[in-house]
């Protein structure tokens, strides 16, 4: 029996092995982690993340060949195929900080691996979480010198492509696996044996396979490239709001072009995310240090637009409110980074919630999956702080100028504003009459997703801000 080990019960190391053991009843994945909640949690009925139809999965597999165990040792010695998935946060200090990965638990992870296995025996080793292009190759050096002279190492990288929210459809029907490996015989094997797992669910056609390197920036690329489609509409939606167009039928336009395509087009407050800022900032690092100042400074432009795009919205609220919301009640409909998670890494609500307490607003926040700790530790928490193996998520103070409520209404009751952050479905069935009776005049809606009906808000007697959309006359300054 082929078996597989894990090291990081994470958003993507928790999902893709459930996945895999889903797919392959014949093969025993056991999913390890050094955070003991975390792992109880996987065991439980209440998963440590939500993500629709994960429940399923890990049900149907769970106990019969899917495991999860903090025994790492025990498991990654056993394993014939190890992925690692650990964290691999921006570094806050030393060469490079805030902008190199720190991979000091992905070579502790190295480390432990080197010691545990014994020989003789072929051993592949997994790139899943994203890395800096060449980390494969830093890490097979301390595999190889650490390491039982009889076990082979050999290492790949298999991004995961995954978009939260939508983790098991994009699990189940990838539009492709990528596998990097080296060109030689031992690599060839490990990347076969390793496409062969894919192989039972995949279509061969797409399950790609290259040369290390290659895999390694092409998930810094497509991560990058995303980002920098929807910093590239936000930037245009800026531009629309002073000259009257609408961002999102210039989207819709454009994305109609079948070399555009339509997909990552919606303006935002601003994109969020584990992902996007950290690779982008790996990207702009790698640059650098190979001496390609212009191809940093162009990719670091993606996220100088981000933090544009969020400070552009605070502006607007205050502007908007008389240029103050000191004491005033502000609703914050929602704190994730996206719909269908309950995940806040990175999320613009970040952004936007502090710039408007410096300015002395009375927060109140409502998000159907973020707990109360988590919003006050994002709102509190030093940068990048999120990124290790024990966010001290729970132990988080409570802000005063923030209360985290659990019912809409409440958060709306009595507010100056609404400020609408993350796109949840349940938002657009809010009954708007009863919140616009219940608010403080005149009663204003910023909506940072385009997802609300605007005309029928004004009808009502809200003044609403949208977005990349002709602006409110009574939100103009002149
Ligand atoms: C991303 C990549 O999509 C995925 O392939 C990779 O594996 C991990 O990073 P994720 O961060 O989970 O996935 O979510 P994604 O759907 O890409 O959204 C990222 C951010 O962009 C969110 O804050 C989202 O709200 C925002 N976004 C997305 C927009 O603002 N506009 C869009 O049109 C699309
Ligand atoms: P991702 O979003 O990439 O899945 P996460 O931060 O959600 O990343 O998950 C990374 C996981 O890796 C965390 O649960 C963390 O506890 C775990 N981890 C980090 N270092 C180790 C290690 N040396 N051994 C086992 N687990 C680890």
């Amino acid at each position: 029996m082929v078996k597989i080990a894990c090291i990081g019960a994470g958003y993507v190391g928790g999902p893709t092995m459930a996945m895999i053991a889903l797919k392959c009843p014949e093969i025993e994945v056991v999913v390890l982690d050094i955070n003991e909640d975390r792992i109880a949690a996987w065991n439980s009925d209440s998963l440590p993340i939500y993500e629709p139809g994960l429940d399923e999965v890990v049900q149907e597999a769970r106990g019969r060949n899917l495991f999860f165990s903090t025994d790492v040792t025990k498991h990654v010695s056993e394993a014939d195929i190890i992925f690692v998935s650990v964290n691999t946060p921006t570094k806050t200090s030393g060469i490079g900080a805030g902008k190199a990965a720190d991979l000091s638990y992905w070579e502790s992870a190295a480390r432990m691996i080197a010691q545990c296995c014994k020989g003789p025996a072929f051993k592949i080793v997994v790139e899943k979480s994203t890395v800096p292009v060449k980390t494969a190759e830093a890490i097979s050096k301390v595999l190889r010198t650490n390491g039982d002279s009889s076990v082979h190492f050999e290492i790949l990288s298999n991004p995961e492509f995954l978009a939260e929210g939508t983790a098991v459809s994009d699990l189940t029907a990838p539009d492709r696996v990528l596998i990097g490996g080296k060109e030689d015989a031992d690599g060839q094997r490990a990347v076969k044996a390793l496409a062969d797992v894919y192989a039972h669910w995949v279509p061969r056609a797409q399950i790609l396979t290259t040369n290390l390197w290659s895999a390694e920036l092409a998930k810094l690329t497509a991560n990058a490239m995303l980002a920098q489609r929807i910093s590239s509409v936000n930037s245009i939606s800026a531009l629309c709001e002073e000259t009257g167009a609408d961002v999102s039928e210039v989207a819709r336009s454009i994305g109609m072009d079948s070399r555009i395509g339509s997909k990552f087009l919606n303006a935002s407050v601003g994109f969020g995310g584990s992902c996007f800022q950290k690779d982008i900032l790996n990207l702009v690092y790698i640059c650098e240090t190979q001496g390609l100042q212009k191809v940093a400074d162009y990719w670091r432009m993606v996220i100088d637009i981000n933090d544009y795009q969020k400070q552009r919205y605070v502006e607007r609220v205050i502007g908007g409110m008389f240029n103050t919301v000191s004491n005033k009640k502000i609703a914050v409909l929602g704190f994730a980074f996206k719909k269908d998670t309950g995940d806040t890494r990175e999320t613009p609500a970040i952004d936007v919630c502090r710039g408007l307490i410096a300015d002395g607003a009375k927060l109140f926040v409502y998000d159907p999956k973020v707990e109360a700790q988590h919003v006050h530790y994002e709102l509190s928490a030093a940068k990048f702080s999120w990124d290790h193996p024990k966010a001290p998520y729970a132990s988080a103070s409570r802000l005063s100028s923030v209360s985290v409520v659990k019912d809409p209404y409440e958060a709306c009751d009595g507010a100056h504003a609404i400020c609408v952050l993350t796109e949840w479905d349940e938002f657009k069935q809010l009954d708007f009459p009863r919140l616009y009776a219940s608010m403080t005049k005149p009663a204003f809606i910023f909506d940072g997703r385009n997802i609300l009906d605007h005309a029928a808000l004004r009808e009502m007697g809200f003044v609403v801000y949208a977005l990349g959309k002709p602006l409110d006359p009574f939100l103009r300054k002149d």
